[in-house]
């Protein structure tokens, strides 16, 4: 990989001309600064990007939906473009290896056709009227400004999802990104002026798209709250932890607003003993320590079978012993760092809690530490418990594997339900009836087989239930969303005839 225009002259991008105060931004590859960035720090401020979101939604709803799919088709192709430059910056920014930011940067495309297809259908239903001469359906319209609040683990892609399915929809969109990787952000609202550009040469007379997409970084957290609260966001769409879920929520829903959460995930693995283990020890590394272990679909809890237990932990822990950690620019590297010190903390503060005996608990070291001593790398971490215990009900966001002994399917799937968050969870078994069963009971969002927890394809509903949030994004139909429905009767007879048959005869003049 190619660093050399790695940081994309990335001071140079501001947020908004009256923006004031900023922060600066630490690479979480070795702590050094990637600039500064300015940030709203008033909620007169925010108020005034409210005040675009809503003006500029009023034009861009009324362009026709496949011509609204046109700019983000325009956007897709830019995004294929540029894919390598924006990989680097988010690598540089969250620390993800370049392979898995190149894969993040494909989903934004993968997302971008999939909305351009979308735009020639947002098809609503056509019902049967119970009246002579009627006709009754159902009319999907744009909803309003939507906010989009990410998370520092994808910065770009869950960006994607949201923006590109809310502005095919019509909608405006105000993105707060998480302030750990503000200049991914920066980068993404570049390619998106770029485009508008040429899109508005294209099309002369439809509004500036550019006006329906803002980036509001605010200074701190709290002051985004002034954005949740204002009633004329229609849709709050946020990715991050049940806790900022469980803050959020009752904002929005005090107000009467839509929200669509996706939250924290605690996700697992049942391996039965028809299971292909040479696939299953692959799918359970790349989910456990992609991203290093900060995913929300990271595979956190391992239930293998009583059966197989001595062949397939021990080649997990062996296949653990070849992971290479360090540098994510550097390809070689599978592993990088944590986002920053408070996720080291919260992983070690995990360790010490497990009070496992020696032998049962493997990795968890911090090194590199002379190399990079800004920064923190950590051994992915593995954990043998006999059971299922309190410490794995909590989400860390962090690569620790817990593995339990089960001794049965029905066992393995009263574990996989038990935590209080239902995101990802997948069964290895090359049995039709487990797979099966498997997929009747188990509570989660996303439901697989035969493949890890981690690493959904755009093209499905995205998200899970309980404390997940009940949220979908991306594919399916959770366009849904970020629209309206309106159903429609139309009376074209002669005759006015209410429904259930009610008579209620008004006498006119005559
Ligand atoms: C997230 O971690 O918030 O399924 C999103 C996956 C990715 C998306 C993860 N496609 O792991």
């Amino acid at each position: 990989m190619k660093d050399s225009m790695i940081y994309w002259q990335l001071s140079r991008l501001h947020v908004a001309p009256d923006a004031s105060d900023g922060f600066d931004v630490f690479s979480p590859i070795d702590g050094s600064k990637l600039g500064s960035v300015s940030a709203y720090s008033s909620s007169a401020h925010l108020n005034s990007v409210v005040d675009v979101a809503e003006g500029s939604f009023d034009e861009w709803r009324k362009v026709p939906a496949p011509i609204r799919g046109e700019f983000i088709n325009m956007l897709g192709l830019e995004l294929r473009e540029q894919k390598t430059q924006l990989a680097i910056v988010v690598t540089a920014e969250c620390g993800k290896s370049y392979q898995e930011s190149l894969g993040e940067v494909q989903e934004m495309i993968d997302v971008c056709d999939f909305a351009v297809g979308l735009s020639r259908q947002l098809y609503g239903l056509t019902m049967g009227s119970e009246r002579p001469g009627h006709k009754l359906l159902e009319t999907w319209h744009p909803l309003g400004p939507v906010l989009v609040i990410s998370a520092f683990n994808f910065p770009v892609a869950v960006w994607a999802w949201n923006y590109a399915i809310a502005t095919i929809c019509g909608n405006s969109v105000i993105w707060k990104p998480s302030n750990k990787t503000p200049f991914s952000a920066l980068v993404c609202e570049k390619l998106v002026q770029k485009v508008a550009g040429q899109f508005n040469e294209l099309h002369p007379d439809t509004p500036y798209p550019m006006l329906a997409h803002q980036v509001a970084i605010t200074e701190t957290d709290a002051l985004a709250q002034t954005l949740v609260e204002d009633s004329r966001i229609k849709l709050v769409s946020a990715t991050g932890s049940t806790a900022m879920g469980k803050k959020l929520a009752p904002i929005v829903a005090a107000r009467l607003g839509k929200s669509l959460f996706e939250l924290g995930g605690n996700n697992a693995m049942t391996v039965m003993p028809s299971a292909d283990l040479d696939m299953a020890l692959r799918a359970i590394v790349f989910s456990a320590v992609g991203t290093a272990g900060q995913r929300c679909t990271t595979l956190r809890r391992l239930f293998v079978h009583a059966d197989i237990y001595h062949k397939l932990v021990p080649a997990i822990k062996a296949a653990y012993k070849t992971i290479t950690i360090g540098d994510p620019r550097n390809e070689e590297n599978l592993v990088g760092p944590l986002i920053d010190l408070q996720a080291h903390k919260n992983m070690r503060d995990a360790l010490v809690a497990t009070q496992v005996d020696d032998g049962k608990m493997t990795g968890g070291r911090r090194v590199l530490k002379t190399e990079f001593p800004n920064a923190y790398y950590i051994e992915p971490a593995i954990i043998e418990f006999a059971n299922q215990n309190d410490l794995m009900m909590e989400e860390t966001f962090a690569p620790i594997l817990y593995i339990v002994k089960i001794n049965s399917l029905e066992e393995g799937i009263e574990l996989n339900n038990s935590v209080t968050q239902g995101l990802s969870s997948s069964i290895f078994s090359t049995d039709i009836r487990e797979t099966e069963l498997f997929l009747t009971e188990a509570d989660t969002g996303i439901t697989n087989v035969n493949i890890g927890t981690s690493g959904a394809e755009i093209g499905g509903a995205f998200g899970g239930e309980k404390d997940t949030g009940g949220g979908r994004e991306s594919g399916s139909d959770s366009w849904k969303a970020y629209m309206r429905r309106a159903t429609n009767t139309i009376n074209y007879s002669n005759q006015l005839t209410l429904a259930q048959g009610i008579k209620f005869d008004v006498k006119g003049d005559d």
